[in-house]
């Protein structure tokens, strides 16, 4: 039977980049994983013609904009990725959030006459680079998506088609304010798992590994991604012969890391999580906090270890076996780093209950 709710809420989880960061933004392949602090996003449908936000996490309390308006004006930093979702997900299927509000609200027939009101809460914190951006869009976009979904019979059942949907309407929704980036972290918080991921979603593999025995690191640096693209894309601008080789290099060692995780071939990973630090360090995002963490986790013992992201901040992850991570963690702290805590390889956008 059809059924229509007002409200759902949905979570999705926050990215860790492994390996093929920079390379991917232009048509290479990167590995990620999606990591088990999320992002939960409670969307309701209501009947009047406002988009009523509250995000604490990001300091935007009781936040409202006409729908008319979305997109338009000054919007706060911590609303931008909330409310230009709702809109492109409004331009895209506009008939299908008045048609569905008209079923169940008596008190404003009208399509004009209604609204969203959306609360949204982090279990991790946005400094760390986990992408909390990209997971709320991507809540956002989804729980939309279901609330005014025709069949809602099979909702438990998404296919890929409606994964793909998702998925590139949410990146469309990050390229509309970033103007950059490849699209990585938008697949994580979709699909989940760990994914071989090429290029504005042109290729998404999940594969099917168990935990990974990685060590994260955050560097207590907070670095512009954007203006790292921007920086590396000026490099390869003035010396095409040097940086286009690197790229393809960092896909080929980011095809063989895909057969050493498979295999779980710790040490040849470790020993391409090395080279690839290395090439971005030729790419001049390492960072000198950074390339102390890496540098005393491998002196500890680690099989081998990298930056994860854009560089310059956020963190670094170390691969080690499982007797030595405590000793590999320690003396990331020595370095100065803050060892966190989450385990990779969580679940896709999905709904709470
Ligand atoms: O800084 P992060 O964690 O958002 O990672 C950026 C990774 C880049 O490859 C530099 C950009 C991208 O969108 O792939």
């Amino acid at each position: 039977m059809k059924q229509f709710n007002n409200s759902i809420t949905v979570s999705a989880p926050g990215k860790l980049m492994l390996l093929g960061e920079h390379a991917v933004v232009y048509g290479r392949p990167c590995i990620v994983t999606a990591v088990n602090q999320r992002m939960r996003v409670t969307v309701e449908l209501i009947d009047q013609p406002v988009l009523e936000l509250n995000a604490p996490d990001v300091q935007v309390t009781d936040y409202k904009k006409p729908m008319s308006n979305l997109g338009q004006g000054n919007i706060p930093t911590g609303a931008k990725f909330v409310e230009i979702a709702v809109k492109n997900f409004l331009n895209c299927h506009p008939e299908r959030l008045a048609k569905d509000i008209n079923l169940y609200s008596s008190a404003s027939p009208q399509n004009d006459k209604f609204g969203v009101k959306i609360t949204t809460s982090s279990e991790f914190s946005s400094q760390f680079g986990f992408g909390s951006s990209s997971a709320a869009t991507v809540c956002i976009i989804y729980a939309l998506s279901e609330l005014t979904r025709q069949n809602l019979d099979n909702k438990q059942s998404l296919r890929s088609d409606d994964l793909k949907a998702i998925f590139d309407l949410s990146y469309k929704t990050v390229l509309d304010i970033q103007g950059k980036g490849s699209g990585f972290d938008v697949a994580a918080a979709v699909y989940g798992g760990t994914l071989y991921f090429v290029t504005d979603g042109k290729l998404i593999k999940p594969f099917k590994i168990d935990q990974l025995p990685i060590i994260i690191g955050y560097s207590g640096i907070k670095f512009d991604t954007v203006r790292l693209i921007d920086e590396v894309a000026k490099k390869a601008e003035k010396y095409p012969f040097i940086i286009n080789n690197i790229y393809d290099q960092i896909a080929k060692l980011v095809k063989k890391a895909k057969k050493a995780i498979l295999t779980t071939d710790f040490i040849t990973l470790g020993e391409l999580m090395n080279f690839n630090e290395g090439y971005l360090s030729t790419l001049g995002v390492e960072g000198k906090k950074l390339a102390d963490m890496i540098y005393a986790a491998r002196d500890a013992g680690a099989y081998g270890a990298k930056l994860s992201g854009a560089g310059i901040g956020d963190c670094m992850i170390a691969i080690a076996a499982e007797d030595k991570k405590q000793t590999v963690a320690n003396a990331i702290t020595q370095a100065g780093g803050q060892v966190i805590d989450v385990k990779v390889n969580a679940k896709g956008v999905r709904i709470e209950l």
